[in-house]
């Protein structure tokens, strides 16, 4: 799943709308970003300096032409994207179906590729491979393959131990209590006793292992949730239908 591409036009754009902190990119490839981000973010530009300006290079990036700029601006009216606009991959969600409950990784953009902040790491950059270069190697990473510390069989395990955070703070990190209604207190990763009803407090599978189409609209089919741990075999999904860890599937079938 590819998420919000924001698009730049002229020379500099502003790398997010939500956000109080920016970033700024050249689209000439200028700038000596090295960490710094642009606090004030004026939108006239005129808090931009060389060391909050980053190098379109820096970033995975494609130039949209004339058909995609038409259908972006169908799907997003007032984007009013034009051809020759640049789209840059600032988070991308990915979910691979190799083991039962899935592989959960997701990317951001940084600048501190080699520090970057939570929920990675220091150790999940140093495990980059040296053949990811250029662009790619400026995103930071977040994985998830259980949804507790340690990990619980996929049935008959209990919501124990210290929960695994693993969201996307483009994505996720915005959720509030009220997003969250199937949530369950449980432990924080450092082991202290914890909510996990916030998008910061978010488990990739955690979330998605409650999917269910729920034509009845029972009240008590599994919802979304924080971070904790579901049963595959949870009787919350009895009347339901179990869609293999895909919500888009429930949530357009109907
Ligand atoms: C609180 C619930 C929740 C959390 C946490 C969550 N997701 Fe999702 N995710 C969803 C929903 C709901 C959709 C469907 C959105 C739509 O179709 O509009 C979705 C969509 C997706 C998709 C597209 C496929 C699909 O199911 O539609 C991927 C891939 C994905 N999420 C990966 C992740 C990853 C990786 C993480 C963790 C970093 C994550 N999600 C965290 C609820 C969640």
């Amino acid at each position: 799943m590819l998420c919000p591409a924001v698009t730049a036009r002229g020379r500099w754009g502003i790398s997010a709308y939500q956000w109080p902190g920016v970033v700024w990119i050249d689209t000439q490839d200028g700038g000596s970003g090295n960490g710094q981000i642009d606090l004030l973010a004026s939108t006239d530009g005129g808090s931009r300096t060389d060391a909050t300006t980053y190098p379109l290079s820096s970033v995975i990036h494609h130039r949209i032409n004339a058909l995609e700029a038409t259908e972006f601006n169908r799907d997003q009216p007032g984007a009013d994207v034009a051809a020759g606009d640049y789209a840059i991959l600032v988070a991308m969600h990915v979910a691979g179906r190799e083991i039962a409950r899935w592989t959960w990784q997701t990317f951001w953009w940084t600048p501190t590729p080699d520090d970057p902040k939570q929920p990675s790491s220091q150790v999940l950059a140093a495990l980059r491979p040296p053949q990811l270069k250029g662009a790619a190697r400026n995103y930071a990473m977040s994985i998830g393959y259980e949804m507790t510390s340690p990990g619980q069989p996929n049935v008959g395990g209990q919501n124990a131990g210290a929960a695994l955070y693993v969201y996307n703070p483009y994505l996720e990190a915005r959720f509030g209590a009220a997003n969250l209604p199937d949530s369950l207190p449980g432990y924080d990763p450092s082991g202290s006793a914890a909510q996990n009803n916030v998008g910061v407090a978010c488990n990739c599978m955690s979330c998605h292992i409650r999917e269910n189409y729920n034509p009845n609209h029972l009240a008590s089919a599994p919802q979304y949730a924080g971070a904790r741990y579901t049963d595959l075999n949870d009787p919350q999904f009895a009347g339901t239908l179990q869609v293999d860890f895909l919500w888009s599937l429930p949530e357009i079938a109907n």
